[in-house]
């Protein structure tokens, strides 16, 4: 048979306890898995590696396809880096899958009827870290939706339905807002989505859906979102499971992956023997999964179910009444290794099918592009931060080639014919429109930008209007 190998570290505070009890597991269970172990993490944040990962370590990282690794105790403090975010961005992991799901009555605080997938994007959105402060009152970030990012994401979703038997693909957006940013992420599910027609699709504003996995999580199976709104997704449906210490999570990219447990390093409880490990050994049966070793992992995880339902409970999950024997980390390892081979008898049995998936990308079809004016943002505080004064002074340097089309404060109207109630900060967004609807040229804007900063006016950033095959790639201001 031959052997995967792996890059293992082994983490902070109980990440020791809970990684050997999940290679003792693997080991048991006949995992075909060859380890390199690393160090990243506190040893190394303390010897001045603010990046918590050594050079050393790349290599192996680099080399495995996978990597299991323990929690990860992150100092606070500028400067220092997570370790998390740190290999994700550089080994381009790009989709962060969470399954969440009740072993209710046997864990007792679970929802009963929970059992769902988060699938979050991982690189863009708002944690692309693009931020500007531009005026004395005004900061900003950039929201970062890139099709090819949202086509990759959308489809590992699907196909990460169909290789678990999952029903329903559902994604959420606030694309009823931010038609463009969250309607590109929300088109192209809708595009991919006829390409599975055995899996139910469909679209929950954000809102509700994140009331809806609170209240009501039977509704939802695979939930696909951006970057922002699935980490906090991610983050309720591990609550409304109940079992923070028994989620893990995986990191997939096209060649390295990463798994672990959705816990931290729990340093109350580090080195006492009773930390819970489930959250790790589900992150390892992800992964096994992943490798093609899904029967592996059907073993494992049906001998863990075993284990719940005969009430062999660590601390965190064990309740007078419905627990049977408290164990510690080591005596849980060994009760599951006990049941290698048997199954729950009342909670549902697990079986994979599948491995790893392969996203590739299409490139996108070119279409037309056409530039048609462009949005200059300003610096501008006048006494009395008149919009009708400010107005004037830009149609008199809008010169032959623009034409002035409105000013908005905070995405809000003010000129032409805005409303006195209206609050306006120090930061302006004007519209030039290229005169006659016609198109142009970046040397009109650059034209354009030396009027306007000859006659005292500060222009901190532009943004150029284009239209794709005809239709505006920006959104319209209220009356255009
Ligand atoms: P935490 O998840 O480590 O602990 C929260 C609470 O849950 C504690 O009371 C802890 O004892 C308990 N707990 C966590 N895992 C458990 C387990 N397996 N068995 C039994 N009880 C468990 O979160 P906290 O305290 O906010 O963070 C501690 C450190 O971990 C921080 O430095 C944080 O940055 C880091 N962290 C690392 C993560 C990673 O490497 N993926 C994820 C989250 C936090």
């Amino acid at each position: 048979m031959t052997k995967h190998r792996i890059t293992v570290a082994r983490g902070d505070g109980i990440g020791p306890e809970i990684m050997q009890a999940t290679l003792d597991i693997l080991g048991a269970a006949g995992a075909p898995l060859d380890y390199d172990f690393i160090e990243v993490g506190e040893a190394l944040y303390k010897e001045g590696i603010t990046s918590g990962v050594p050079d050393s370590a790349w290599d192996t990282l680099r080399s495995n396809t996978c990597f299991l690794k323990g929690p990860i105790t992150t100092p606070q403090g500028k400067g220092f880096k997570s370790v998390n975010v740190t290999i994700r961005k550089t080994l381009n992991l790009y989709a962060n899958v969470r399954p969440v799901k009740s072993y209710y009555p046997f864990v007792a605080d679970s929802h009963p009827s929970i059992n769902l997938v988060v699938v979050r994007e991982n690189e863009e959105d708002l944690y692309a870290g693009i931020e500007h402060r531009q005026t004395q009152e005004v900061a900003q970030v950039l929201k970062l939706i890139t099709r090819p990012g949202t086509e990759r994401i959308v489809r590992y979703a699907f196909e990460y339905a169909r290789a678990y038997g999952r029903k329903k693909v559902t994604c959420m957006t606030k694309d009823n807002i931010m038609k463009l940013a969250d309607g590109t992420f929300h088109q192209v599910f809708d595009e991919i989505a006829v390409e599975y027609p055995e899996i139910e699709n469909d679209h929950m504003i954000i809102d509700i859906g994140a009331a809806k996995l609170a209240a009501k999580p039977e509704m939802l199976d695979v939930v696909v979102s951006l970057n922002l709104y699935g980490d906090i997704l991610s983050d309720i449906a591990a609550e409304v499971g109940g079992s923070v210490g028994l989620a893990g999570s995986a990191n997939i990219g096209n060649r390295v992956s990463m798994f672990e447990a959705v816990h931290g390093s729990a340093p109350d409880i580090a080195g006492q023997d009773l930390a819970n490990p489930s959250g790790l050994l589900q992150g390892a049966a992800m992964m096994l999964v992943h490798l093609g070793e899904g029967e592996i992992a059907e073993r494992i995880m049906n001998a863990w179910l075993k284990t719940l339902e005969d009430g062999v409970h660590t601390g965190d999950i064990f309740r007078e009444g419905s627990s049977k024997e408290r164990v510690g980390c080591k005596a849980f390892a060994q009760a599951i290794i006990d049941r290698l081979g048997q199954a729950p008898s009342q909670l549902e049995s697990v079986a994979f099918g599948g491995a790893g998936i392969q996203i590739d990308v299409n490139r996108v079809t070119p279409q037309k592009k056409d530039l048609v004016g462009v949005d200059v943002f300003l610096d501008w505080d006048e006494v009395g931060r008149d919009p009708n004064a400010l107005g004037k002074a830009l149609s008199e340097q809008a010169g032959p080639d623009f034409e002035l089309r409105l000013i908005t404060n905070r995405g809000v109207k003010v000129y032409p014919d805005g409303m006195p109630e209206t609050f306006c900060t120090d930061h302006w967004r004007c519209r030039f429109r290229i005169v006659n609807d016609g198109t142009g040229d970046n040397d009109q804007i650059v034209g354009l930008l030396q009027r306007l900063g000859a006659s005292g006016l500060d222009a901190v950033k532009t943004e150029n209007l284009y239209q794709f095959d005809g239709q505006p790639g920006y959104s319209l201001g209220q009356g255009e």
